[in-house]
């Protein structure tokens, strides 16, 4: 086992935001070399009207494949119990619900306020609850715009650590920090992990940080020093809300893989490997800028993969 847990959202976050559509088969390839790479989460896609994101239409073939690949926990973000049925006849593993704490950007991305999110997910924990053993998904809320959004400025700590508590009760497995918009900075969060933590306990998982500002490594640090151990990242800093102005690409999976394996702190990651993955990227849609450090210079020579 690794010490950290890396989900790669690129195929979801990544192509729902790309100026340019990747078709089914290589999307299936990327995955497929993903896994490959030793990456064991991975949200493949979103249960969401096929209109409103086009990018998103094949996610069922998407689950289907991704599902079939031993070892590889198969994520899909739906916005609704609509989304939640579909993931689940589709066979995804763990199922993520974007709800925001600010009001404005939770009515601009799910046209529901923070408080029908909440209902919504309550519905679905209870489908949950009822299906047999063997069919048991795991639910996460994502708690969108936690550190800010370009819509509303300032959201409150107080609103987030509420709406956090909100989700654990109405019975989701897990809850993430979702910093959409790129406002985040270390400080703030390891002040709001630590307060949302005393409030969920370890319900509390995920940190999804954007890099819009350059602060994503930071932010994943001092999440890593506030004893989060599971992040989200996109291969080539794909990523950003269509529903967000200003929302940019996520924390680079690349460089977040050398960060951690540098520090001596194990992703389960091949970075070679991770780097033959990019190459189906970037010959899939040669187009579309993608991002990063370490691919660009090349590993140090004195690094030493952690134990
Ligand atoms: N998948 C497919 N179709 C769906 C759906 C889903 N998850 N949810 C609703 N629909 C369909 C409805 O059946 C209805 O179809 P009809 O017109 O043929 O009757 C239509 O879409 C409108 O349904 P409604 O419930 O009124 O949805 P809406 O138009 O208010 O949109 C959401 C609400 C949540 C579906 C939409 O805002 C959404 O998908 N947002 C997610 C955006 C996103 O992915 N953001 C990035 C994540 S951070
Ligand atoms: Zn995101």
């Amino acid at each position: 086992m690794s010490d950290i847990l890396i989900c790669e959202v690129g195929p979801r976050d990544g192509l729902q935001n790309a100026k340019h559509l990747m078709p089914t088969d290589a999307k299936k390839r990327w995955i497929t070399a993903l896994a490959a790479a030793g990456l064991r989460e991975i949200e493949v896609g979103s249960f969401v009207p096929a209109k409103l994101i086009p990018a998103m239409a094949d996610t069922g073939e998407i689950v289907a494949h991704a599902r079939a690949i031993p070892g590889v926990k198969t994520v899909a973000l739906a916005p609704n119990v609509k989304g939640f049925e579909r993931a689940l006849e589709a066979g995804a593993h763990k199922i993520t619900f974007p709800v925001s704490a600010s009001r404005k950007h939770s009515e601009s991305n799910v046209r529901m306020t923070p408080e029908q999110m909440v209902e919504q997910v309550r519905q679905c924990c209870a489908i949950r609850d009822a299906l047999p053993a063997d069919r048991r998904v795991e639910i996460e809320a994502g708690v969108a715009t936690a550190f800010g959004c370009t819509l509303q400025g300032v959201v409150p700590e107080d609103e987030v650590v509420r709406l956090a508590g909100a989700l654990a009760a109405a019975g989701a497995d897990a809850i993430a920090l979702a910093d959409t918009v790129g406002y985040a900075n270390p400080s703030q969060v390891r002040r709001l992990f630590g307060r949302v933590r005393a409030e969920v306990g370890d319900k509390l998982e995920g940190a999804h940080f954007h890099n819009t500002r350059g602060l994503g490594l930071a932010n994943a640090f001092a999440a890593y020093e506030q004893g989060v151990r599971a992040f989200d990242s996109s291969m080539g800093g794909l990523g950003g809300c269509t529903f967000a102005p200003g929302a940019s690409g996520n924390v680079i999976t690349e460089d977040l893989v050398f960060m951690f394996e540098a520090m001596g702190v194990s992703t389960g990651i091949d970075f070679e490997k991770l780097i033959l993955a990019r190459g189906i990227l970037t010959g899939a849609i040669p187009d579309e800028p993608v991002y990063g450090h370490t691919p660009n210079a090349g590993l140090p020579k004195n690094f030493r993969k952690a134990a």
